[in-house]
């Protein structure tokens, strides 16, 4: 019994060797060693990353991480195999409708069953629902369905599938948590493509609820438990992929924000660590010392006051933050 529970890592910040490593890598290795029993790349096994050309691949920062969580008993999920973001600057001038199945099959072959046997969970497909792109079908017009068509999601958990048999392949997304109407018809259509996969006979075992979520505004309810219920009845597991509790909009101090992204987290888990099918849970990094939200500076990041985001369980110095004790007694208690 229990929920697995891990954080998104930055390989290069992890050092075996403590006698050489910074003081910050120090703290952040022994934090993740510690604390997660599941890690994923937080961007070291995106496509950018991984294909510095069209004909090389780099996988020094993966194998370093799979290395680490071998050493820490570990497990692992990939992220990601297929997703609109992040595809290497080579990919427009090479990518054409005549090849675009092949380079995507061939990347899953090689990536995919490089770890083969050691994958928790891959991210197969990520993000694929985007309503603002007005499709009928609710799927995003991502350089992938522009060459290959709405087949790409198919075809990439197929080859997933063939080349590592043994993890769970899931369909990762965002925005699919709250009850309001942008984010009801988002869940809607990620249900339908999820159905319309499994009607298919296509492999796919699990979907990934971000869980990006804000310390202010409406708070996920009554649809995110129905869509956990309904892929459940398909069979499906639920993984909370990449939480995270964002405080642009709240004023107040480092106390105001930590008791309202302590809040967020053990309403959060209470709820949703409850249904049976839910099975992991990851933190979206594990310090606010290095989390997205203080390093990609726009308006949805930025605190009234200026201050540093404490999105995640250990603060800037790897202290831990009401969050991680909200989350502590949420675990103990699902
Ligand atoms: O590594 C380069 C560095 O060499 C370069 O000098 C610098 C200049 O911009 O960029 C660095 O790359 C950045 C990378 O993070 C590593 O720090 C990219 O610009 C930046 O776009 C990238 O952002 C990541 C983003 O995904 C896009 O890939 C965030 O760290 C990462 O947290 C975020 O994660 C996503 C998930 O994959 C999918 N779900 C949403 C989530 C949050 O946006």
């Amino acid at each position: 019994a229990g929920v697995l529970t891990g954080c998104a890592v930055v390989p290069e910040l992890l050092d075996f060797d403590q006698g050489n490593a910074s003081p910050d890598a120090e703290a952040y290795t022994r934090t993740v060693a510690e604390q997660a029993g599941i890690l994923v790349a937080e961007n070291a096994m995106k496509w950018s990353s991984l294909r510095p050309t069209a004909s090389t691949y780099n996988f020094t920062p993966a194998d370093k991480l799979f290395a680490f969580a071998a050493a820490y008993q570990q497990q692992v999920r990939g992220h990601n195999l297929c997703w609109h973001e992040q595809l290497p600057a080579w990919f427009s001038s090479v990518a054409t409708k005549d090849n675009a199945a092949s380079l995507l099959t061939q990347h899953i072959q090689t990536v995919a069953g490089r770890y083969a046997g050691r994958v928790h969970s891959w991210d197969v497909v990520n993000e694929a629902v985007y309503l603002q792109d007005s499709r009928p079908d609710g799927l995003r017009n991502s350089p992938w369905l522009q060459l290959i068509g709405p087949s790409y999601i198919e075809l990439a958990f197929t080859a997933a599938a063939k080349a590592d048999p043994h993890a769970k392949l899931t369909y990762n997304d965002y925005d699919i948590e709250l009850d309001t109407p942008e984010q009801t018809a988002k869940r809607g259509q990620v249900l339908l493509l999820v159905r319309r996969l499994v009607a298919r006979g296509i492999p796919i075992q699990a979907i990934g609820i971000q869980s990006h979520l804000q310390a202010t505004g409406p708070k996920p309810g009554s649809g995110l438990l129905s869509l956990i219920r309904e892929v459940a009845k398909l069979g499906l597991e639920v993984y909370i992929t990449e939480m995270d509790v964002n405080t642009h909009q709240l004023e107040g101090g480092s106390d105001v924000q930590d008791a309202a992204v302590a809040e967020v987290y053990k309403s959060y888990l209470g709820m949703v660590l409850a249904e049976p099918n839910v099975k992991a849970f990851l933190t979206w990094g594990i310090t606010d010392a290095h989390t997205w939200l203080n390093q990609i500076r726009q308006p949805w990041t930025i605190r009234p006051d200026g201050s540093r985001q404490r999105p995640l369980p250990f603060d800037d110095e790897y202290r831990p933050t009401p969050a991680f004790f909200a989350i502590r007694s949420a675990i103990d208690t699902a």
